[in-house]
């Protein structure tokens, strides 16, 4: 316990009371969520900090183990622990475990003057040792209820772990595929996006953030991370306010009206100021314009990035830049411990700006009950209960089959017979237990995964031959090091040849390795990497009864395989249960419902590629002749569009009812639609509800995705399903980013998927 702490702010709480500063006494040792007390019980502790200490609160190291980020020159061991002793560290990411995160808590809490606890954070993204699908995966189920459950037993095994502080959820919106990051967010919408950014804020924060096994979640990257110019990682940003208020910035707006603890910055810049140093995100919108109380952390040394970008020539001036600007706490940047103290005595920053960013990260510790008990993540009882436990298993096999999405069934080869069927797998990635672990594999040990094969092998009515046919990944891969892709060795493909020849059915396991998403794994090319549509093509001239199973931690370009395979289901990278999840959908023992939350293009050249788009003012070709917007060696359909997905059964949509046509602005409009199960299974459906304002003064998107609702029908059930439009899915920002509604005719369209075309309208007066 910070037994010192509480002493001295009971001393100095009793001096407020009897002053008539304070109408509460013993808020010292009973433990109080009021927002009120919490101020005053950091105020108490701000009186008594150093200038020094202040900004140590705004440093954030790297632990002494795991590194996610380039390795600064400076910060060596020796100094690191110098400056814990000092009371110079307000927080440290990637210590995990009971015993590591002790042992800096320790020195924190006991040697130094004030005893002030550190925020211990890491990348807990989709789960901890028990790891759910991807978290573009995860938005691909549509089920906030799942996706809210992901996350409460990521924390859950996190906090056992001694984790208190988790870089997540990321809820940058991307319409490009290239950039690595997609396979971290929500996808292309920012309706979707800002319900998932909620769902994640809830399942890490749950209702009380003084519980054990709930920790503070991070809003990440803000802002417009994922407009990377070309999808290329840590590119340039030049966008619109139309496009920043209408898309970029819906899912964090979510996430702090969610009461998200902390948000992160970002490694780009925002036409023309790096982010870090942007005053205009970070003071004028987020902690002004939204009321935001939490803290920024800087991304890693996007601090010291400020430089490299050439909008301040050393680390003094990143460092005045960045803290004026609202960037609280600075990650491995070394910037602010080793020049804030000096600008503020030159007075080139005022201590009122140190004071506010102080205030909003001790705020955030007391919340989470750290000065209450600094070691209350530390429990070892917990951490061999709670990490890895059979319940979250199934909870991550649950999450992994709700997540893959079917997208072609044209022949009826799934589902796949239980028995009399002799199938085949083939394919690199078939056997592979790393791969689907995805890129951000926290605390679960590689190798770990249940492999399709394994999963296959567990319905043993049936022969199951394998072949791997080729190598995906020469030599090891891992979270740092660029992935090596076979391109010359073609030695087993006439195995898989012959393996396929004699079988009913080939399954064949084609994709990205886990290590070819995610962060610095920007691509040029979104076919099958390396010689994998080789080995297809050479399967499919002796056997085309294939099933491709892909597995991508983004939407890919396989417009060969899309119209020559009969059946291809999505399968991500779906972490610890994937083989078993992507067996039970095979055999049918789940019908899969999931939907793309990104655009498939049909090839890169027409990135980017989103189905919210403007119409232009040549949407048509009206006359037959070149003059329209369109490209003259590929068309402008996508592969598979946003919100698409199919199941073994089918859905018929009709009888759209609006009841009136015209509204006020003030109005709700209730729209109901009827959906019936058609088919020959019982299935779950996502039904889409998307609006086109027709006018507006800012041009308006020719769809927007308005609401959706998950809906289970049994074989032959018809259900009614009601809408409600309100001003919140009405209006839009205009270019003053003022959210405005205004009259006028809407159109909208129900369907399973973005190109729905069940419509009906409605005027605003
Ligand atoms: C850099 C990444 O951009 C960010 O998302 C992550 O949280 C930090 N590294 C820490 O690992």
């Amino acid at each position: 316990m910070t037994s010192r702490i509480n002493h001295i702010i009971a001393f100095l709480s009793v001096i407020l009371t009897l002053t008539g500063n304070s109408n509460h006494k013993k808020q010292s040792t009973v433990v109080n969520q009021s927002n009120d007390i919490i101020d005053q019980k950091v105020d108490s502790l701000m009186a008594l900090m150093t200038l020094d200490e202040k900004v140590g609160q705004m440093n954030l190291y790297n632990g002494f183990w795991d590194v996610t980020g380039p390795v600064p020159k400076e910060g060596s061991e020796k100094t690191k622990y110098d400056h814990l002793r000092k009371g110079w560290v307000g927080g440290m990411l990637n210590v995990k475990g009971v015993k590591n995160v002790r042992e800096v808590q320790k020195i924190a809490v006991e040697e130094t003057r004030l005893g002030i606890p550190l925020i211990i954070g890491f990348d807990v993204i989709h789960g901890y040792k028990t790891l759910s699908p991807i978290p573009l995966a995860e938005a691909a189920s549509w089920d906030l209820v799942a996706i809210e459950k992901s996350a409460r037993n990521a924390a859950t095994e996190a906090a056992a772990s001694g984790i208190n502080w988790t870089f997540a959820p990321m809820v940058d919106i991307s319409r490009d595929p290239r950039w690595g990051r997609v396979m971290e967010g929500a996808g292309e919408d920012p309706y979707l996006g800002s319900k998932i950014a909620k769902a994640r804020v809830h399942g890490f924060q749950g209702d009380d953030l003084k519980k054990d096994n709930t920790i503070a979640a991070c809003a990440k990257h803000f802002a417009a991370y994922g407009f990377a110019e070309a999808g290329k990682e840590y590119n340039t940003v030049d966008i619109g306010t139309s496009t920043l208020f209408n898309m970029v910035l819906p899912p964090f707006k979510a996430a702090s009206e969610s009461g998200v603890k902390t948000f992160m910055n970002s490694f780009n810049d925002l036409n023309g100021i790096p982010v870090s140093a942007s005053k205009y995100l970070q003071r004028d919108i987020l902690k002004t314009k939204w009321d935001f109380e939490g803290f920024v952390v800087s991304d890693w040394a996007s601090i010291n990035e400020i430089i490299s970008w050439g909008y301040a020539k050393d680390k003094k001036e990143a460092a005045k830049i960045a803290s004026l600007a609202g960037s609280d706490m600075d990650m491995e940047g070394h910037v602010y411990i080793q020049e804030l103290v000096n600008l503020v005595k030159e007075g080139v920053v005022e201590e009122a700006i140190i004071n506010d960013a102080v205030k909003r990260i001790l705020k955030v510790k007391y919340e989470l009950g750290l000065f209450d008990d600094p070691y209350k993540y530390c429990n070892t009882k917990n951490e061999m209960e709670r990490i890895g436990s059979k319940a979250h298993l199934e909870d991550a096999l649950d999450m992994a089959k709700k997540s893959i999405v079917l997208l072609k069934n044209e022949t009826q080869l799934l589902p796949l017979k239980k028995e009399g069927q002799k199938i085949a797998l083939i394919g690199p990635l078939a056997a592979d237990k790393n791969s689907p672990l995805g890129s951000w594999r926290t605390a679960s040990e590689d190798h770990t995964a249940i492999s399709v094969l394994e999963g296959m092998q567990t319905y043993r009515g049936n022969a199951l031959e394998y072949s791997k046919g080729i190598d995906l990944i020469i030599g090891k891969t891992s979270f740092v090091k660029e992935v090596n892709i076979n391109t010359t060795n073609r030695d087993g493909i006439k195995e898989a040849i012959e393996v396929a020849k004699n079988v009913d059915v080939v399954v064949m396991v084609l994709g990205e390795h886990g290590f070819q998403s995610g962060e610095a794994r920007s691509r040029t090319q979104l076919d099958l990497p390396g010689l994998q549509q080789e080995l297809l093509e050479a399967v499919y001239k002796v056997n085309k009864n294939i099933v491709l199973v892909l597995n991508n931690g983004r939407p890919l370009a396989i417009e060969w395989a899309s119209e020559n395979i009969p059946s291809i289901v999505v399968g991500w990278q779906l972490g610890s249960q994937t083989g078993n999840a992507i067996a039970q959908v095979l055999y049918g023992d789940y019908n899969p419902s999931g939907k793309l939350p990104m655009t498939f293009p049909k090839s890169i050249g027409q990135i980017p590629i989103y189905y919210n788009h403007k119409n232009t003012g040549r949407a048509k070709n009206v006359e037959n002749n070149v003059f329209w917007s369109h490209y003259i060696d590929e068309e402008n359909a996508p592969l598979y569009p946003f919100g698409f997905g199919l199941s073994y059964t089918q859905f018929a949509y009709k009888n759209i009812i609006i009841k009136s046509s015209n509204f006020s602005i003030n109005d709700a409009v209730n729209i109901s639609v009827e959906i019936s199960n058609i088919g020959d299974y019982d299935g779950k459906e996502v039904a889409q509800l998307y609006i086109r304002d027709l006018v507006g003064c800012v041009i308006r998107p020719i769809r927007e995705l308005k609401g959706f609702e998950l809906v289970l029908l049994k074989k032959g059930e018809t259900k009614t399903l009601e809408f409600v439009l309100t001003k919140k899915e009405l209006g839009f920002y205009n270019n003053n980013g003022d959210f405005i509604i205004e009259p006028g005719d809407f159109e909208v369209y129900v369907g399973g998927s973005s190109d729905a075309n069940l419509k009906s309208e409605f005027t605003l007066k």
